[in-house]
């Protein structure tokens, strides 16, 4: 089967890795891909946005079967684009990927059908967010409704704070008609857990669970970023919590989407924070998270085009996905500054991996057969073993064999999780 590939990431670049080690896969194209991505898959300049030109090329090459892994095209409806013309896909249509697309629908979906997230009132009007804000205590969260590259959300210490981001978010539009509307969320503690799932809008299947770090610095320090680095599992995520997250929200939010006519088939993913009063839903995404796929997709055993096949075709069953019991960690490497202003353009020395080593390229061009720097994240460096703590170990030795002009990486991925046992 010749395959197609919607984004350009170093979670792409993961997907892509993971479908070659099937049977059945054949030439993989990526639009757009990356300089790295294209040791790998044959890369083409569409935007992941262009819908009109992703539908054009998956006719003129002919593709069996499409993979939209980036939130934008599956809010845009290039799902449904690709479906029209006979390409079946893996992942939400545009009913289901509002899952994402609107924080205010997911939390009126989860008010309604009684899944555990934090309470929160909904504006359109920025006197009355401000109004409201007076009578807030502090910390609270405020959420612009819309995608945001994951920088619509701002955590508010006072109330000056929060008037500032209802402002920028309502009035100063600075993500745009994203902001138009916004949510006021109770501020919630604990662990933060990703799960992401496979579902076919019938049956979910839990993945490995992992642990982002999506602050720029090390301790959790600085700006927040796409994220700098991911472990699996997330040893916070008990088999006890998993099995009451399963009950109190994995089924309850595929039943309920498929109740509102909205069935979500492709990867689910929770966004969790295990609160002293139990599990309760930060975010969904209607896609693979990233960096959390770069830790996820190496300890799948079973067949991901199979598995794929099985959640567009609605024939999905638990034992179709299968996880090592090990353990692997991704140490991002990015250009200095990020997620600010950086600079570009450096030539990546890539050193040869060795067993349970992989690199996923996220920011890189190729030119002259050499691969330089192209973004602010620019690569993951990559490393399963059988324990957590070798995993990390084996990680940072693959990163620190990496070579670019101003690389920076965070040091202490995976700390917080390896001294959650003690706890
Ligand atoms: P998101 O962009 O939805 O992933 O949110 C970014 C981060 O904000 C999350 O990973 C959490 O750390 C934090 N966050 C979001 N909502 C809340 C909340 N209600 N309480 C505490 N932290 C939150
Ligand atoms: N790592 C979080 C996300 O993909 O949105």
């Amino acid at each position: 089967m010749d395959i197609l590939v919607i984004g350009g990431g170093g979670r792409e670049h993961a997907v892509i890795k993971s479908l070659k080690k099937s049977k059945r896969c054949g030439k993989i194209y990526c639009l757009p891909g990356n300089g790295g991505i294209a040791a790998d898959a044959e890369c083409f300049p569409v935007k992941a946005t262009d819908i009109g030109g992703i539908v054009a090329f998956a006719k003129e090459h002919r593709v069996d079967f499409a993979v939209v892994t980036p939130d934008d095209p599956l809010v845009l409806g290039c799902v449904d684009a690709l479906e029209e013309i006979g390409v079946p896909c893996f992942g939400p249509n545009r009913d289901a990927a509002i899952l994402e697309g609107s924080k205010v629908f997911s939390k009126n979906l989860m008010l309604k059908y009684g899944i555990p997230t934090a309470a929160a009132r909904e504006f359109d009007d920025p006197m009355s967010a401000i109004g409201y804000l007076k009578t807030c205590d502090f910390p609270v969260v405020i959420k612009a409704d819309g995608l945001a590259l994951g920088k619509g959300v701002v955590i508010a210490a006072t109330f000056e704070e929060a008037q500032c981001a209802v402002t920028d978010m309502m009035l100063s539009k600075v993500f745009g008609e994203s902001g138009s509307r916004i949510l006021i969320e109770e501020f919630l503690t604990g662990p933060e857990v990703s799960v992401l799932s496979f579902t076919d809008g019938k049956t979910v299947v839990p993945m490995v669970s992992s642990m982002d770090h999506k602050r720029a610095f090390d301790g959790d320090e600085g700006p927040n970023t796409g994220g700098m680095g991911t472990v699996a599992p997330n040893p916070y995520y008990t088999p006890e919590i998993a099995e009451r997250c399963m009950r109190e929200i994995f089924l309850p939010t595929v039943r309920a989407m498929a109740s509102e006519g909205r069935p979500f088939c492709g990867c689910l993913y929770f966004g969790l924070m295990l609160t002293p009063k139990g599990p309760k839903v930060i975010e969904y995404n209607c896609r693979f998270g990233d960096p959390e796929t770069q830790v996820v997709l190496p300890l799948l055993e079973s067949d991901l085009l199979e598995i794929m096949l099985a959640v567009r075709n609605g024939s999905l069953t638990p034992d179709m996905v299968r996880f090592s019991s090990g353990a692997c960690c991704c140490v991002v490497l990015a250009s200095k500054g990020y997620p600010k202003k950086y600079e570009t353009g450096f030539e990546i020395e890539i050193p040869r991996t060795e067993r349970g080593e992989q690199i996923f390229i996220a920011g890189a061009k190729r030119a002259d057969g050499k691969l330089y720097t192209s973004g602010g994240r620019v690569l993951g460096a990559v490393a399963t073993a059988d324990t957590l703590k070798n995993a990390v170990e084996n990680a940072y030795r693959l990163a620190r064999r990496i070579r670019f002009e101003n690389a920076v990486m965070r040091s202490d991925i995976g700390a917080r999780a390896l001294r959650a046992r003690d706890e």
